[in-house]
Order: C-alpha cells, then structure tokens, then sequence
C-alpha cells in the first residue's frame, strides 16, 4: 500500500526518521510542498544527516526520490545537499528527479523574506515570496532551467502514474505540520504551503486511493517562530534570549521543587535538544496537546501515530496532556478558526505520573515501564487513533513498532 508521513503538531516531530525507516517498504519517496525550511534528520550509528530538500529516504540507495511539483527549490541549496550527500556516501545513495513544474526560489525571494517574515518569525529562506508569485502567476519552475540540476528535471508527474501502474508503491515525505498548514494551521503564523493530506496530492500531480496515513507527533510539543501555542510552558520572550546549555541539572531542580512553567519548558529544551535543524533557534517546549492531535487526525484522516522522543520525558516526575481548551466560561476540543481566541485558550490538563527507566533499550510495547505504557495508551484514548510507532532514541533502530 502506499504511505503518507506527515506533521501533527508545528513541524520537527521527527517525520526524517519515520520517513527512513518506512522508506523500506516502499519504492519511491516524493516530497510535495516546502522547501529549504524543512530539517529533516536522519541517524544512523550515532551519525547525524540533516536534510533540508533531498527527501529523507535518500541514503537507501535501491529507492527513487522526487522532488515534486508543489515545492519551492533553492538550486544553490539543492546542488550543496547533493554535494555532501556524494562526499559522505558516494554514490550509495537513491535516484533523483525534479518535477519540471516546481518553482525556484530566487534570490529576490530571500531577501524580501529576510524582511518582511519578522512577524511570522519565518526561516529566511525565501518560501513566503516564491509561493506568492507561483500563487500571482508571475513564477519561476526548472521546466526550462539549464544550470547543473537540469539533469534531474523531468515530468515526475507522469513518471509516478506510470510507476504506480506497473504496481510500484509511493510514500509521500510531509514537510512542516498540520498546524503549520496555510489553510488550517494557527493563521497567519503559518508557511505558505499545505502540509496536510491534500498537499500531496496537488503537489506530486498523482491520486492514490488507498493511503496509510501516518502522523508523526512529538510526545510533548515544540514550535519555533512566533504564534500561539497553547500547552507552552514558560514565556516565548524569555526563551528566545535563552542560550544554548548542556546541563542536566535542572532535571533534578524541576523534581524537587515546586518548578516554575519556564523552568521544566527549559527543562524538557535540553532534554529533548530542542534546537531548530535549519535556523538553530531554541525551540519553544510544552506538555503534549490532544486537542491538536485529534484535529490532525480528522484533518488528515490519520491510520495511525509515530510517537517520537518518548525518552526524553524519561525521569520527569510528573507528565501532563491537555485534553480541551478553557475559553472564557467554554471548554472546548476543537481548534478555534479566530487567532484571538486561540491566544486566549487556557490548556486543561490531565496529570500522569512519570518514569525513571532508560527506556532506549526497549524494542517491544511490553517493556517500557508501566507508566510509559499508560502514557501511550492515554493517548489512544484521547485520539481513537492507534500509536503504531514509538521512538524512543534518535538513531534509526531505537524505535518500537507494534
Ligand atoms: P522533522 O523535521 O520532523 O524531520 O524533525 P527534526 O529532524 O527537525 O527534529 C527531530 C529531532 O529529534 C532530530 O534531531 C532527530 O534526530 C530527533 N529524534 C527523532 N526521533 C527521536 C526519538 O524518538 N528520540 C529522540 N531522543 N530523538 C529523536
Ligand atoms: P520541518 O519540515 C518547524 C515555521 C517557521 C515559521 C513558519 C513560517 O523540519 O518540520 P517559513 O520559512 O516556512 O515561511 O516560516 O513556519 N517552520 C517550521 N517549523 N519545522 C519546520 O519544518 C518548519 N518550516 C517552517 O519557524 O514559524
Ligand atoms: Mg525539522
């Protein structure tokens, strides 16, 4: 069958990895929206391959990557990724191919971004202003393009119907996340493509039927850039003075105390390593949020979750899981459409008691410690969705699938 891995939450759930490891059952990986925004990451014996446009399923060297028609490319960027993708593996490396109908990201489309993406807190890198002329009818694509890349151009558009119609199967590789989508994430702090289910299809220029859908949520949350994020724990202004800190110790501060909000969202930033891929910004930290989980899993009809970094909650005392949102006098479990309203949410929280055990041993459901296994099932409760996957360490193996 064919797969689709996408964001549930605000982007860098760990999508690289789950997209890696069912990569293998696959023959062709498309990506279908963004561009040099995304940071996918790979791990494999401890060695980091961070991604920002080959598709994450690149290191097999038996697969076909594409570059689909929805997305924005940057040729310097590109070329550079190849670059260093042939000087770390040589040639092990899977087949590419560009979609002769995606657009380029211009140099003009950096610096406006640069600019006007302040609000937003944009990554820089030119995505807002390439869609805006795809969108004006006034863009650029690589049908004509003659640089070093036109080797790879081709109508991938009709070599994935043809593929498919020999029996091939095709796993779309999401970029960003639901809430990040420009039609139904938390507008206008959002990117400007569709990350959701929909988006691969208008951005590969193929319909499947039949798609197993997976969606990657962290088992807390993070954002970067600006923008409302309800379960946050600790102040955004703050955060973003904060320099970067290797020490542990404050794990043993939040378990003793009375911790402050700012201090276990810290907590959970060194914890977790929560950094941007990309821009290197400290990521913004908060208790996991079903809310937005379960409007994920309707928005994109959602077959199952990959749970990542569960370890990383690994000796707190206490965990918690909003389940719907205080606004005024209403609970309520949907995502609100106004941007005020959202701001104004006060997260309800179920609390579950936490573990101490390494859990990055663990290769079977049964063995993590009860309340781990209680945390994942809440979980499934609160979704209806079932937790297939469970990521438990960044590498490619540390990782539990029932
Ligand atoms: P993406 O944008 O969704 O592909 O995610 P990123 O690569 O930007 O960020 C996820 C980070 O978490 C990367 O550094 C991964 O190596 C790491 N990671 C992924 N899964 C796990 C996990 O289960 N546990 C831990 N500790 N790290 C993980
Ligand atoms: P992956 O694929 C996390 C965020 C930016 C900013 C907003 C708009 O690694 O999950 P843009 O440059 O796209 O116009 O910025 O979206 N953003 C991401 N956050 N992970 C990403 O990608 C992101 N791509 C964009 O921080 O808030
Ligand atoms: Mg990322």
């Amino acid at each position: 069958m064919h797969s689709a891995v996408l964001g549930t939450q605000w982007g860098d759930e760990g999508k690289g990895k789950i997209i890696d490891l069912v990569a293998k059952e696959h023959d062709i990986i498309v990506r279908a929206q963004g561009g040099n925004n995304a940071g996918h990451t790979v791990v494999i014996n401890n060695v980091k391959y961070p991604f920002h446009l080959l598709p994450s399923a690149i290191l097999h060297p038996d697969k076909i990557c594409i570059l689909g028609n929805g997305m924005v490319i940057d040729p310097d960027v590109l070329l550079s990724e190849i670059k260093n993708i042939k000087a770390k593996i040589g040639e092990e490396h899977a087949k590419l191919m560009i979609s002769d109908r995606a657009h380029i990201i211009e140099k003009k489309h950096i610096s406006s971004d640069k600019k006007k993406g302040k609000k937003v807190g944009t990554t820089g890198r030119g995505i807002g202003p390439t869609y805006a002329d795809k969108i004006n009818r006034s863009g650029k694509r690589y049908e004509n393009h003659n640089g070093k890349l036109a080797k790879y151009v081709q109508d991938t558009s009709l070599f994935l119907f043809n593929e498919i119609k020999k029996g091939k199967t095709v796993l779309f590789e999401g970029a960003q996340a639901t809430m990040l989508d420009i039609d139904h994430g938390t507008y206008p702090f959002v990117t400007s493509s569709n990350c959701t289910v929909g988006g691969f299809f208008t951005g590969t220029g193929i319909f499947v039927r039949d798609l197993n859908v997976i969606g990657v949520a962290k088992a807390y949350t993070t954002r970067v850039g600006e923008g409302p994020f309800v379960t946050e724990l600790g102040d955004y202004e703050i955060t973003k003075k904060e320099k970067r800190d290797n020490s542990e110790k404050l794990l043993v501060k939040i378990n003793n105390k009375n911790a402050s909000a700012q201090e276990i969202g810290r907590c959970v930033r060194l914890l977790g390593k929560e950094y941007g891929t990309t821009t290197g910004r400290p990521r913004r930290c908060g208790w996991l949020d079903t809310v937005i989980l379960r409007y994920a899993a309707r928005v994109n009809n959602l077959s199952n979750f990959a749970l990542t970094k569960l370890d990383v909650l690994s000796g707190l005392k206490e965990l918690k899981i909003c389940d719907c949102y205080r606004i005024g006098k209403d609970f309520i479990r949907e995502i609100p459409s106004d941007i005020t309203k959202l701001q104004n949410a006060v997260p309800a929280y179920i609390s579950m008691p936490g573990w101490d055990e390494d859990i990055t041993k663990c290769r079977k459901f049964e063995k993590l410690p009860l309340n781990a296994q209680n945390y994942v099932k809440m979980i499934e409760e609160l979704t209806g969705v079932p937790v297939k996957y469970i990521g438990i360490g960044p590498n490619r193996d540390e990782i539990i699938i029932r």
